[in-house]
């Protein structure tokens, strides 16, 4: 078994979808492994890394042809892939809702495409979830990126020429990003408080040594959702959030935000009323900004100053850490391949009713399989 890693070729994308560790990994299973050359370079990793490894290097299509597996962080286009044996497995973030047409390419052009960005939130899956591995650092960064802009200091400091305050942050949305963004945070000696729809997240906030900041008033969603998801709030709720995050956001001196729904747009949690509440000097981190923002006049890829504070609305957050992102999302997809690799057959086998498998299977046999985009 072939498997090809591919250099991205999405614009501002650094990360790279296999580590000398993983081909390393992926050897040991009995496969070979070919890289494009230069694959690595943007998330500091030589070619010679990885031939050290025991992968061979070479351009694109001496790396595609004959590949049964191609590795990727974003999906490439479909016509990209002709080298590659029939058959194919392409796995990685495959945006099926972003990328539709892609999708439909993979399925025309006979490629089995296997989105794991959809892989099920289930303790087995874990360490394949690349919304989590990559989450955590844009958690992580989002914080260095407020601190960047800000023009004070994080800790609270008691110097001879007086006394710095502690900067107060707010997190709004406290999944994998939240809550790496509240301890970062932490870390850098702020005083923090944090918000959420889930009641579960509560007891996670206090843990960090965080405030929680809830709306009372109205029911907020108990337990785990479907897959461990918010869904859209009714508008009763939407009101009394609103109206809390008003009293709160005036006191605070970063804000930032990491609300999402999967498959809908991002919920607006901060309008332009309330920016405009904020002292000048105040930070937003639009951490949702691509798939639509938390924050109202938060653009993809700028930095905008509104009534005197800015919103940082960097895209593509996990490739700013392109070595350790790279890193983690190669083990992840290591995890999932390794998973399934029937030895004998020197191949994965992915048999059809695992919960895995059709949660992240896109295409088989030529057509789309996968229910979501059935619908
Ligand atoms: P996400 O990236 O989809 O959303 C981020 C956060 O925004 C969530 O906590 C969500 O509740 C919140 N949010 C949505 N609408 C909001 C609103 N209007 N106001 C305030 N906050 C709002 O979430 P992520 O990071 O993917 O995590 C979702 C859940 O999945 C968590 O419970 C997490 O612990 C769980 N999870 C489970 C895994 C597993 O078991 N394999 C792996 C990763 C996460």
């Amino acid at each position: 078994m072939k498997i090809a890693i591919l250099r991205e070729t999405a614009p501002g994308e650094r990360r790279v979808s296999a580590s000398p560790e993983t081909v390393r990994k992926f050897i040991a299973l009995g496969a070979n492994v070919a890289v494009e050359s230069g694959a690595g370079l943007t998330a500091s990793i030589v070619d010679s890394d990885y031939a050290a490894a025991g992968a061979t290097l070479g351009d694109r299509s001496t790396t595609l042809s004959g590949a049964g597996i191609v590795l990727c962080i974003q999906g490439p286009a479909p016509t990209d892939l002709t080298d590659a044996a029939p058959g194919a497995l392409l796995v990685g973030g495959l945006n099926p809702f972003g990328e539709r047409a892609r999708v439909d390419g993979y399925a025309a052009a006979g490629i089995e495409a296997l989105a794991m960005e959809f892989m099920p939130r289930i303790t087995r899956a874990q360490s394949m979830d690349i919304l989590s591995s990559q989450s955590n650092l844009s958690g992580y960064k989002a914080v260095l990126d407020a601190a960047a802009e800000y023009g004070r200091a994080f800790p609270m400091m008691m110097t001879a020429a007086g006394t710095v305050s502690a900067a107060r942050v707010f997190v709004m949305g406290v999944g994998v990003a939240g809550l790496q963004a509240i301890a970062t945070a932490r870390r850098l000696g702020a005083q923090v408080s944090a918000t959420d729809v889930r009641a579960a997240t509560k007891e996670q906030i206090e843990s960090l040594g965080a405030k929680p900041i809830f709306v009372e008033a109205v029911k907020g969603i108990e337990g785990e959702g479907t897959g461990g998801y918010a869904t859209e709030m009714n508008e009763e709720y939407q009101k009394a959030q609103a109206e809390l995050v008003s009293s709160h956001i005036a006191k605070q001196d970063i804000v930032i935000t990491t609300a999402l729904i999967p498959g809908r747009p991002a919920p607006r949690l901060i309008s332009d009323a309330q920016i405009a509440s904020m002292k000048p000097g105040s930070v937003i981190v639009d951490l949702a900004v691509e798939q639509g923002g938390n924050v109202e006049g938060a653009r993809a890829g700028e930095i905008v100053e509104v009534h005197g504070v800015k919103i940082v609305g960097h895209r593509n957050v996990p490739s700013r850490l392109a070595a350790d992102t790279s890193a983690l999302f190669a083990r992840n997809l290591y995890n999932f391949l390794s998973t399934y690799w029937d030895k004998e057959a020197g191949a994965p086998d992915l048999p059809d009713d695992d919960e895995i498998v059709k949660g992240i299977r896109l295409t088989q046999g030529g057509a789309i399989v996968h229910e979501r985009l059935l619908a």
